[in-house]
């Protein structure tokens, strides 16, 4: 009797064929409302414009600098970039720590906190007294007006630095290194990591026009036609537009599919409401979601002799990473009960692999219609912890997105150098435009 209650409630993560399709559908009528100057200013999927307008070529070259902040990480890296024949890219990094009252304290204390850390690095690396240009790798959704021009729409994840939402966040890094009185940096560009991601990829791979970044957070970008980008004038070429497809569903059209456990975990969330999308499908929430389910399995006795104990009331104990090693151990299954808790894992992280599919889907078939095709070959650059680390998201995902998106035949690419790659690339191309106009 319990197991079929079990499966019972696991049986809400199993979505099927059609309820994939109906998710596909969805998010594509929010891409088109992000996009038209009509609908934008309530589109709960964004469609920021990100000011890149071509991935890389091969010409760009320079030493630069490359934050990279929003994920699991914190570093800054020197980027060496050499074009001609015998292309190099030589990277040299260090991860800081970013501890918690800082991402949850004031912005002054934040951006200072990182210029410390770039302080730190220049002397590391014996540059101090070259002023380098930079590029800001920085995983939060902002309305861009150029390059190096960013103003943060809200804070997600983790982060909730006071005085933030609302400025220009290279403003307030220039303020901050302006504070320190002890070197000067260039800053060209403000880049989201799923569109560094993309950049680092293509520069290996022309043929990849999406970033995908399934981690902390999950988001996507692509390489949209000018003429559907409303908010910006011109109608030749293209430009990557940063979806901010985590908000998906914050204005309900997910409610059918979501449930009490994820009404639970976006309750207790720093940003309730938001990021809907993102809180079914990404790291930093799937091990709230796995602990929700194990909290009621063991009220209704199927579990721990329905014994809830007080680690397991704890909020934030289970992390992905646990997931991902659940799944991956053999060992665990000499645990008692093990199997459920597998079970419950195998379910969310499934539900999660579907749901990114089904996104993806939307936007490689938009890509599909944009130029009239009947097949499209495209390749996706993708990133992050969940993608990389645990045992069957990517596959499944990958599954989910020939399944529903037929018409093109899609490839994804790992990045292994991460976003500040892309950063870089995308600097050097804002050093020569810059240039160009003087
Ligand atoms: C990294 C990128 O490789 O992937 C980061 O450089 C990005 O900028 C990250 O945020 C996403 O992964 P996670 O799992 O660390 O959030
Ligand atoms: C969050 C951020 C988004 C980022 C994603 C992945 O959704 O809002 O900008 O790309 O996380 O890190």
């Amino acid at each position: 009797e319990h197991s079929r209650q079990i499966a019972q409630t696991l049986s809400e993560f199993r979505l099927t064929t059609e309820q994939l399709l109906e998710v596909k559908k969805r998010m594509r009528i929010e891409i088109e409302n992000g996009l038209s100057k009509s609908t934008q200013d309530t589109a709960t999927v964004k469609m920021l414009p990100t000011f890149v307008q071509s991935t890389p070529d091969g010409s760009e070259h320079g030493d630069f600098l490359a934050l990279d902040l929003g994920g699991t990480n914190f570093r800054v890296l020197l980027v060496k970039i050499r074009s001609g024949k015998r292309r190099t890219v030589e990277m040299h990094n260090k991860i800081y720590a970013i501890p918690l009252e800082v991402m949850q304290g004031t912005g002054e204390e934040l951006f200072d906190h990182i210029v410390q850390c770039i302080s730190d690095f220049l002397d590391y690396m014996g540059m101090k007294n070259t002023r380098l240009p930079l590029g800001f790798t920085f995983s939060f959704p902002c309305r861009q007006t150029s390059l190096d021009a960013g103003i943060l729409v809200t804070w997600t994840k983790g982060f909730k630095a006071t005085d933030c939402e609302g400025e220009d966040v290279v403003g307030l890094l220039r303020d901050a290194i302006k504070r320190r009185e002890e070197f000067d940096l260039d800053v060209v560009a403000v880049v989201n990591d799923t569109v560094g991601t993309m950049m680092t990829c293509a520069y290996e791979e022309p043929t990849c026009e999406i970033g995908l970044i399934a981690g902390t957070g999950s988001n996507a970008c692509y390489m949209e036609e000018m003429r559907n980008v409303e908010m910006i004038e011109g109608d030749e070429g293209r430009m990557c537009v940063n979806m901010e497809w985590g908000a998906f569903g914050d204005n309900g059209c997910l409610d059918d599919i979501r449930t009490e456990y994820d009404r639970a975990v976006d309750d207790f969330s720093l940003n309730p409401g938001k990021q809907r999308y993102e809180k079914m499908c990404s790291g930093m929430y799937l091990g709230e979601i796995v602990r929700n389910i194990l909290i009621d399995m063991t009220k209704r006795g199927f579990l721990f002799r329905g014994q809830i104990s007080e680690t397991l009331k704890t909020r934030g104990i289970f992390e992905t990473k646990f997931l991902s090693q659940i799944e991956s151990l053999l060992s665990v299954a000499i645990m008692i009960m093990a199997f459920i808790v597998i079970q419950v894992c195998g379910a969310v992280s499934h539900r999660a692999a579907q749901m990114c599919g089904a996104g993806m889907a939307a936007v490689v078939d938009k890509i599909r219609e944009n130029r009239g095709l009947d097949h499209l070959n495209i390749t996706v650059g993708v990133d992050g912890t969940l993608y990389k680390l645990h045992p069957h998201f990517s596959g499944i995902m990958h599954q989910t997105v020939n399944e529903l998106a037929p018409k093109c035949n899609v490839n994804f690419l790992l990045s292994e150098d991460g976003s500040g790659k892309g950063a870089a690339l995308i600097t050097a191309v804002g050093c020569r435009l810059r240039q160009e106009l003087n």
